[in-house]
């Protein structure tokens, strides 16, 4: 049974791959976490092309049937690297384009706003993505650094990520958004402490379970949905094993997992 490809910088793509086995528990999930070479978001497009690319190649050459960029950075700065790499039969799935989707088709009309690394913001990923869709969108983004670093370390549900965002979102420059982007996979990790800090209107996407759909549509539209729960396995992959990825990964995905090293 061919696996469904999914990869991020470190953990922060398990939040996706945990939304995509609830969504679609007959499928079966390869995941590489790039920890050799995280942060992502701190690299140039240059780097994270190709860092992407090989990853993709290696998904698909190790079976899968689909890809899942589920690293914002890798999605705004790699997505038509990737998709050349894994060749036009293989679905790619990004963490960006259907985010668009979502806030366009719930409110043609409205103030949006995005946190992400630095690679996805200076991207302008989501700039271009709404203007293409509507010019009634406002899109106020912010760049937040740190986050994904304290995630990344092991610091959730706690006084670290509280205290960084507070400093990222506590002025007024996200006034009067409808909606906010966690424009950064690790980042859902942390969507209770984004949400106590914004006006309760605010809607904080569930980016993974949005991400799971778009998965869902296309394994359809390709005819590549599995039915058949028998042979489910999923494999996790890094580039570097530390004992802080394997506790992290145990607790995000909350399965036992087959760890194992792999260089590229
Ligand atoms: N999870 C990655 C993303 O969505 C970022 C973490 C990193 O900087 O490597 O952008």
């Amino acid at each position: 049974m061919r696996p469904i490809g999914i990869f991020d910088s470190g953990i922060g793509g398990l939040t996706v791959a945990r939304a995509i086995h609830d969504l679609l528990p007959e499928e079966s999930i390869l995941y590489f976490g790039d920890t050799a070479h995280l942060p992502y978001g701190e690299k140039s497009p240059v780097l994270i092309r190709r860092y992407s690319s090989r990853i993709a190649k290696h998904l698909v050459d190790s079976g899968c049937k689909a890809i899942v960029v589920a690293c914002n950075s890798a999605s705004s700065n790699a997505l038509e690297a990737i998709k050349a790499a894994v060749g036009p039969s293989i679905p790619v799935v990004d963490m960006v384009t259907p985010m668009v989707s979502y806030i366009y088709s719930k409110n043609p009309e409205s103030r949006v706003g995005l946190i992400g690394t630095r690679a996805t913001i200076s991207s302008g990923v989501y700039e271009i993505g709404f203007a293409g869709v509507s010019d009634a969108i406002t899109l106020l983004s912010r760049a937040t650094p740190l986050l994904a670093s304290a995630i990344e370390e092991g610091f959730y549900n706690d006084s670290i990520p509280r205290a960084v965002l507070e400093a990222y979102l506590s002025d007024d420059f996200f006034t009067d958004i409808d909606s906010i982007i966690l424009g950064c996979t690790h980042y859902p990790l942390v969507r209770k402490e984004v949400k106590t800090l914004l006006s309760s209107n605010v809607e904080v996407i569930d980016s993974p379970s949005i991400i799971a759909g778009e998965l869902k549509n296309q394994l359809i539209k390709h005819q590549l949905l599995e039915d058949n729960s028998q042979t489910v396995e999923h494999h996790f992959q890094v580039s570097d094993l530390t004992e802080n990825f394997r506790k992290s990964a145990q607790y995000f995905f909350g399965e036992d997992l087959k760890l194992e090293e792999v260089s590229l």
